[in-house]
């Protein structure tokens, strides 16, 4: 018996970095996993190595950010593993771009997938929650939230607001056993992450004290503690694993 058997978790970009790492680190404490994931063929290859663990496990591909997509997905979800217990909304886009130059289509989309996709999807689960008396939502929020950093207006100002989201929504919450939380990372060696320019990414190391990016396994056992009994004294919490990079 794991710390999370019998419990069904839902997770946003499950199939690549953080999230997978979340999903690995879930299901091994015994939760059945949906991932959603806009990469369908990853989802599944995820999906199928979860199962592997023993535990039920779907991929429902979807885009995060739209709400036909997302109602499908969580729908194929509950039909197939049952109510969703506890969701990780971690699906998340990086890109860079000063203010001055940056597209406004550029700002919609990280809007669109960093943020609305939060409240898409904890919208979807709350209902089952309230009733069942128990629910945990953890947020991928990032410590560029708090601190900021040059070229990520957008990805800064989302995040935020993912935080903002968690600190609001806790209030309204808590009192029917669901707790709501984020976590705020530093730079973690991810796809996605290895996608900005190696001049930013240099740059960023000498910042840390650390003096390293982290790996994904440096962050998916706190989702767990998230979303076990032992940490439901968390409320509206922001934990940050960041390498020093932002104390607070
Ligand atoms: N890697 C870091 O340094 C870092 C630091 C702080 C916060 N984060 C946050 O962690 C989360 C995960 O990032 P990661 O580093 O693991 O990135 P990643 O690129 O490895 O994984 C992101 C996953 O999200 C999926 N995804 C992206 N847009 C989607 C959409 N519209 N619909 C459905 N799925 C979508 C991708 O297909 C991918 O599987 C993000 O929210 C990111 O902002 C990352």
């Amino acid at each position: 018996m794991g710390k999370l058997s019998g419990k069904v978790a839902l997770v946003t970009g499950g199939a690549s970095g953080i999230g997978r790492a979340i999903v690995g680190a879930l299901a091994a404490e015994g939760a059945d996993i949906g991932i959603v994931d806009r990469n369908a063929a990853d989802a599944r290859t995820a999906a199928e190595e979860t199962a592997r663990l023993g535990v039920r496990a779907l991929a429902a591909p979807a885009d995060v950010g739209d709400e036909v997509e997302m109602a499908g997905a969580f729908g194929a979800v509950t039909a197939a593993l049952g109510d969703v217990d506890i969701l990780c909304n971690n699906a998340g886009i990086d890109t860079i771009s000063f203010l001055d130059d940056m597209p406004i289509a550029l700002w919609d989309e990280m809007m669109r997938v960093n943020l609305r996709s939060v409240f898409l999807g904890t919208r979807l689960v709350l209902p089952a929650m309230r009733r069942k008396k128990w629910g945990r939502i953890i947020n991928t929020a990032s410590q560029l939230g708090h601190k900021g950093a040059p070229q990520m207006v957008h990805y800064c100002a989302a995040k935020a607001g993912v935080i903002g989201f968690t600190r609001a929504l806790a209030y309204e919450v808590a009192r029917d056993g669901i707790t709501v939380n984020a976590i705020c990372p530093g730079p973690i060696d991810t796809p996605l992450a290895q996608a900005i320019p190696q001049a930013w990414r240099d740059a960023k190391r000498a910042e840390l004290a650390i003096g390293r990016f982290g790996n994904v396994e440096e962050v998916a056992p706190t989702v767990v503690l998230l979303a076990s009994d032992a940490g439901s004294y968390y409320v509206g919490a922001t934990l940050n694993m960041n390498g020093g990079d932002y104390m607070i």
